[in-house]
């Protein structure tokens, strides 16, 4: 979604801005702009356009005076369109009247219809049909010679979210940035600062950040920061430092991220398994839970909540906690338990999974759950992100960056983080130590099973090819294969946008079976476990109809083979772990009929890796 990224220091501002901006390209952007100062100018000098970053190069080559000494400090912004059409005029930033102060935006004003129709009424000049125009405006009407104090004030009036910078033209090498339910990120150095809404702008010049708090307002000018709070007074926050390189966010020699992320698995479903597994007790330590064995065994029901990707891995976790745990566990779309006024018993447990920690619904959820009295774990890639800092405990996937928009690596270092938990929560209740035993031994497997379904790349491209012209397909599966033909269809639509459905193998004939005949293929994940003769039926059901069937099978099982036109093989294992050797399969099936069809694949149309809006 939406990204900012400022600067204030002595080195090539327009250059480091549209570096950082390029690092977060990710995030799913349709516009982009700059904003930039040049010593002695009474106004700001802005460029926009409706394109990509190296369009905004372009259209910054080619209209900026190259005489002209920009200097000290600007900022910068790719938008993702929420309030009016990703045009270049409702690209950020955006200026006040006097085109002194300019002001980037992440999130969404609220009540900016309201502000709008004041600010008209005191003969302000709107350019956009953003909501986040307001800002500027408001910021130079709330101006009387203390930047800071402008900000604070203006923000005091909005309702919603936003992360904003801050620059004018009479505060030359300052930037004012703040934060409400959408992060901003501020990056240390002796003699510069560098403000954004996402590490990866920053990591390139500096490791050292603070993550700001909602209501927190940074004053950066060169490398002095002041933070403070709504009521003007300095607030302390712990800096940072952030454990990875930029290299982790380069393709490192493939064609694209999500490539390099399918390949990262084996690497950080072992990382997300190092030091946590005690095959002594047949069971997990994860001690960012902080709950005794005794707070476990008293907890009533789970809840997990989630958006996307992490809600099919939550569907996995809650068949976990109810296997394993003998818990009763619900799986919620985090924007429906918000606002359904859901039902927490004492001593329930929710865990909140979110790769970005950012994500708008689950973090509202997050809210609910703790202001109805409920343990709120959180299971977040991104350290410090908001769903982490306000758990306050929970587990972090260590899958390194995500970059593709299509979430990957994410899913299966969630699913086994949720695989270990269950066991450790199971281990207080009816789960036996010989069997947290096994399934520790077959969770320490893991790294080698999802590597095994890699060394089939070149086998799941050929089949990939072959069905790439489709324009419908369907997914179907039962049991633990259930959320792995949702994942499957999700990431398939995704980034190639063939039109793909996931369902329950057994609802199939409820319905969309109507639309099955001979060019609509059917992916089923069927491995050699206890439901495969019921899905075989389904399977045979599809192919009566023409369906081509595609099956997702276990290496070695000979059977399948009489019920599909094509088998993606996986390696056998137990059923709690299928999900993810599967899933891999599907994740290199979508890319590569992704490939084929020539799509955008990191940076698939309309969506936005971190979803900071309802
Ligand atoms: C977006 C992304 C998905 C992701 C979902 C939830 O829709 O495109 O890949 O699964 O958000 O994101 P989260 O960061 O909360 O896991």
């Amino acid at each position: 979604m939406c990204g900012i990224v400022g600067y204030t220091g002595q080195a090539d501002v327009g250059g480091i801005l549209v570096s950082g901006l390029r690092r977060l390209e990710y995030r799913g952007y349709d516009s982009a702009g700059v904003a930039l100062y040049a010593d002695g100018d009474s106004e700001l000098t802005v460029v926009k356009t409706s394109g990509k970053i190296v369009d905004l190069e372009a259209s910054m080559q080619a209209e900026l005076p190259e005489s002209k000494p920009f200097s000290s400090m600007g900022i910068g912004h790719t938008r993702w369109a929420t309030h009016g059409a990703p045009t270049q005029i409702n690209a950020h930033p955006h200026s006040s009247d006097n085109k002194e102060i300019a002001v980037v935006h992440n999130g969404i004003i609220e009540n900016y219809a309201d502000l709008k129709a004041h600010l008209i009424a005191d003969g302000c000049t709107f350019n956009s049909e953003t909501d986040s125009e307001v800002i500027a405006h408001l910021v130079q009407q709330c101006y009387q010679g203390d930047l800071r104090a402008a900000v604070t004030a203006a923000v005091k009036k909005l309702t919603g979210t936003y992360g904003i910078a801050v620059i004018s033209t009479k505060h030359p090498g300052t930037i004012v940035a703040a934060r409400s339910g959408s992060p901003i990120v501020v990056g240390l150095q002796d003699d510069e600062t560098i403000v954004a809404s996402d590490v990866s702008a920053i990591v390139s010049r500096t490791k050292q950040v603070i993550f700001l708090n909602d209501g927190d307002i940074v004053t950066a000018t060169g490398g002095d920061v002041e933070i403070t709070s709504m009521s003007s007074t300095t607030v302390t926050r712990e800096s940072t430092l952030i454990d990875w390189d930029v290299d982790e966010i380069e393709k490192g020699g493939y064609d694209h991220f999500m490539l390099k992320e399918i390949h990262e698995q084996p690497a950080a479903i072992a990382t997300g398994l190092r030091g946590r597994l005690d095959e002594t007790e047949g069971t997990v330590r994860l001690g960012g839970l902080r709950m005794t064995p005794m707070d476990m065994a008293r907890v009533p029901r789970m809840i997990l909540a989630a958006c996307g990707t992490s809600y099919y891995a939550g569907m996995v976790g809650k068949y976990y906690f109810e296997d394993f745990a003998g818990i009763p566990a619900d799986i919620q779309q985090a924007a429906e338990f918000r606002y359904r006024n859901p039902i927490i018993e004492p001593n329930a447990c929710m865990v909140a999974i979110s790769q970005s920690g950012e994500t708008a619904d689950t973090l509202a959820a997050v809210r609910e759950g703790l202001m109805k009295g409920a343990t709120v774990l959180g299971i977040c890639n991104v350290v410090g992100s908001t769903i982490a800092r306000e758990t306050g405990r929970g587990v972090y996937l260590h899958a390194g960056p995500e970059i593709g928009v299509a979430s990957t690596k994410a899913f299966s270092c969630q699913v086994t983080v949720l695989a270990e938990m269950a066991i450790m929560f199971g281990r207080t209740r009816r789960l036996s130590a010989s069997v947290g035993r096994e399934m520790v031994r077959e969770l320490a497997r893991l790294p080698d099973i999802a590597a095994a379904v890699l060394e089939r790349e070149a086998e799941i491209k050929v089949i990939a090819e072959k069905y790439a012209a489709a324009e419908d397909a369907f997914f179907i599966g039962r049991g633990y294969m259930f959320p792995a033909a949702l994942e499957g269809a999700l990431k398939l639509k995704e980034i190639s946008y063939m039109h793909a459905e996931g369902y329950h193998a057994a609802e199939l004939k409820h319905g969309p079976i109507a639309l099955l005949d001979e060019d609509v293929p059917v992916i089923v994940p069927v491995p050699d476990l206890p439901d495969k003769e019921k899905t075989i039926g389904n399977m045979q059901e599809c192919r009566a109809r023409k369906s081509p069937v595609i099956a997702i099978a276990t290496e070695g099982d000979k059977e399948i083979d009489a019920y599909c036109d094509d088998v993606i093989r996986v390696p056998r294992c137990q059923e709690f772990i299928a999900p993810i050797p599967v899933v891999i399969a599907e994740q290199l099936f979508a890319y590569y009929v992704a490939k084929a069809r020539g799509c955008e694949i990191d940076q698939p149309r309309n969506l936005a890796k971190s979803v900071t809006v309802e």
